[in-house]
């Protein structure tokens, strides 16, 4: 049998850092979500890539929340780490902040979690290296992570019942509280 490897967090850790220039912008003139978005897939790209010295796929993103709206003109900075390895799965927390230059101000956006799966030359899940956690800090996010999986397994069979057992003519009264009316053709 080969011998487990480990890889300490700090070995990963990715910073990426860019300016948000005036083509990023929507209509409304506020930095897309999007762009947000293809910046934290790269950066979650870079660090689970660099755990596991090979070729990763995003197969989920979790707590894509923009707390408050990016600006032109600041200064986007994704902090990202391995929070927490499976089998062939590896966990990416990221930080995201904006940095207005001129009043100084540091927000924080968001932080986001992507589930990145490794993949062998076969395109078949592999094994990812375990993870060595250097700090208090380390262990917190691991342990939450395996929180945060079990909520969701347990959210999923909720949703997955709430959906097979959806009776749409004995709940649809639950429909005169809400903003729309019914007009069936
Ligand atoms: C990700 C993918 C390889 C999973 O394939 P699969 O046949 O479900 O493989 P497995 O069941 O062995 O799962 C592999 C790992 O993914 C994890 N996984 C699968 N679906 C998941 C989901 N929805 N959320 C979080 N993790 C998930 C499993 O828990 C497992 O992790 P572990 O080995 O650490 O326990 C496959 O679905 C895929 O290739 N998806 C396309 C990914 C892609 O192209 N992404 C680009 C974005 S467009």
């Amino acid at each position: 049998m080969s011998e487990e490897i480990f890889r300490p967090v700090s070995y990963s850790r990715t910073t990426i850092s860019e300016l948000m220039i005036p083509a990023y912008a929507n209509f409304g003139g506020k930095i897309h979500g999007g762009l947000l978005l293809s910046l934290m897939d790269k950066v979650a790209y870079a660090c689970a890539s660099k755990h596991c010295s090979g070729y990763c796929v995003t197969v989920n993103i979790e707590g894509v929340e923009f707390l408050q709206p990016v600006e032109v003109g600041e200064m986007v900075t994704m902090f990202a780490s391995v929070n927490y390895v499976g089998n062939t799965s590896i966990l990416v927390g990221i930080r995201v902040i904006a940095e207005n230059f001129h009043t100084g101000v540091v927000k924080h956006t968001n932080t986001s979690y992507f589930t990145m799966v490794h993949k062998g030359d076969d395109n078949k899940p592999k094994k990812v290296p375990a993870l060595v956690l250097e700090s208090r800090e380390d262990a917190r996010r691991f342990l939450e992570a395996i929180k945060r999986k079990e909520l969701r397994k347990t959210y999923q069979h909720e949703l997955d019942n709430a959906k097979t057992s959806l009776e749409v003519d004995t709940e649809i009264n639950k429909l005169t509280k809400e903003r729309c009316k019914i007009d069936f053709k």
